[in-house]
């Protein structure tokens, strides 16, 4: 869909609200949602506060699970994907906080903290409708180019430029930026039983362009969606301008 950002927005917020108000509807078990930072999903977290403040909404019992962390961040850090994910959402609904998961970036055992976030998905039904957005460099998650289409949730280096991309939330100083993130591996994310990409803006063109036209690649991470039966592409017209 090539559409202006807020329509973007609500196609996405309506794909979580299907899958939240279906479960709750059939009372078999609450919905799982796979949630994401980065700018790209901002508004669809506001319009899903929107909807539950103004037209009831529910998120209790919901489930959702990040897709990745910095590695080293201290806790109270505003920009840890954890305390990002709690301003942007989970503070601004009614979902438990304690149903909110993400890879544990400050685990002395960084292994075991991977396989314990694989298994912790794993003991779910499976994640429901995942939130997506694209790195310039056509990372999704942090799956840097070059990642196995195979992975699982792992230890990963930042790429130079997926460092430089992300200086803007730490003072415009790269220095800040960690070097390394935990992320769901590229199958993991291809688990989920529907994903939702967002892109917007010129800077995402290409990385779109491969993504859906290109060849499936690990130097392009994004194109593994290729291969799922259940991809909806959110951009407005400028990230879809090489399309
Ligand atoms: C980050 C995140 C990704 C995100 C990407 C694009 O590095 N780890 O999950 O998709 O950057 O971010 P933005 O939406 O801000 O352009």
């Amino acid at each position: 869909v090539i559409a202006p950002g807020p329509e973007l927005a609500r196609l996405a917020a309506d794909a979580v609200e299907g899958v939240v108000r279906a479960h709750a509807a059939a009372g078999d078990r609450p919905a799982v949602l796979g949630i994401a930072t980065g700018s790209s999903p901002l508004a669809v977290y506001d319009e899903l506060a929107r909807r539950h403040t103004e037209e009831g909404l529910s998120f209790a019992g919901v489930r959702a699970f990040m897709l990745d962390e910095y590695v080293g961040l201290p806790a109270e850090h505003p920009e840890r994907y954890r305390n990002v994910i709690e301003t942007e959402f989970a503070s601004r609904v009614d979902i438990d906080p304690a149903d909110v998961h993400g890879p544990d970036g400050l685990a002395t055992d960084i292994p075991g903290a991977c396989a314990a976030y694989e298994a912790a998905i794993a003991e779910t039904d499976g994640v429901d409708v995942q939130i997506l957005g694209v790195g310039t460099d056509g990372h999704i998650a942090f799956n840097e180019p070059g990642s196995s289409l195979a992975s699982r949730t792992r230890i990963k280096t930042l790429t130079r430029q997926t460092r430089e991309d992300n200086a803007r939330f730490f003072d415009g100083d790269v220095a800040q930026v960690p070097t390394h993130c935990l992320t769901q591996g590229l199958a993991t994310i291809m688990s989920a039983r529907h994903v939702v990409l967002l892109a917007q803006g010129k800077h995402k063109a290409e990385a779109v362009h491969q993504l859906v036209e290109g060849p499936v690649s690990a130097m392009w991470p994004g194109t593994v969606l290729q291969h799922h039966p259940h991809v909806t592409i959110l951009v407005d017209e400028a990230a879809g301008g090489r399309l």
